[in-house]
């Protein structure tokens, strides 16, 4: 297990606050520029030779797909054997989630994560990050892979926040490589806008429930 330095802690408390003022956080480098590549070429290769599936929306007999409402596609990665390139974005996480138990009492038990693609003219419509049947994933958190990309490059993700007096506001976000941004799954509403060229992320859950036959994630 990794010992956490000082500069992850200032990493954390700085979500932590996002998260409890905004209802977001968003941190730049959260992964170093070297740690994207290398993922990015994992993802990209794979998804070159075809290892990617159609989003869907909804779970089990739900399951759908919607073009008209998601367009990207993804890979679920195996927490226990994740790709070699995302071990150090794995580790990250981990320690985040122990910090979010020890400090918010968040209870993170388990995590779900998968690269996602978002070809050219695709999104994902405004939505809630949760299943009709289940409230086990309570952080979002999505890393974005993308160098050199520019608002005219579309893809942002657009966080909705209702205002007191009933009114609504959002806030765009850039998936400029290395970014990570984290928001409650539960409440926070939010869609991808159209991508104009191929958009690359890792997303993942942190959950509060783990099932019973799966061995625990360290330190969770
Ligand atoms: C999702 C999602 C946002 C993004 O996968 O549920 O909302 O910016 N992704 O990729
Ligand atoms: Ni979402």
């Amino acid at each position: 297990m990794n010992t956490l330095v000082q500069s992850d802690e200032q990493l954390f408390e700085g979500l932590i606050t996002g998260i409890l003022t905004e209802g977001y956080a968003l941190a730049d480098g959260f992964l170093s520029v070297p740690e994207v590549k290398n993922i990015l070429e994992a993802s990209s290769r794979s998804y070159e030779e075809g290892g990617f599936n159609i989003a869907g929306i909804g779970k089990n007999q739900y399951y759908q797909f919607n073009r008209n409402i998601r367009g990207d596609h993804i890979q679920w990665l195996d927490p226990f054997h994740p790709p070699e390139a995302c071990l150090p974005f794995f580790d990250r996480l981990h320690n985040m989630a122990r910090y979010f138990n020890q400090n918010l009492y968040m209870g993170i038990r388990d995590m779900e994560l998968h690269f996602a693609v978002y070809p050219e003219g695709t999104f994902y419509k405004r939505h809630l990050d949760v299943f009709q049947h289940t409230t086990a994933r309570k952080l979002s958190v999505i890393c974005y892979l993308n160098f050199d990309w520019v608002a005219e490059d579309g893809g942002q993700l657009r966080l909705y926040f209702p205002q007191d007096d009933g009114t609504e506001r959002h806030v765009d976000i850039l998936p400029l490589a290395g970014r990570l941004v984290c928001f409650n799954s539960q409440s926070l509403e939010h869609e991808v806008l159209p991508a104009r060229r191929r958009r690359y992320s890792i997303t993942g859950w942190l959950k509060d429930e783990r099932p019973l036959s799966a061995p625990p994630l360290p330190g969770l």
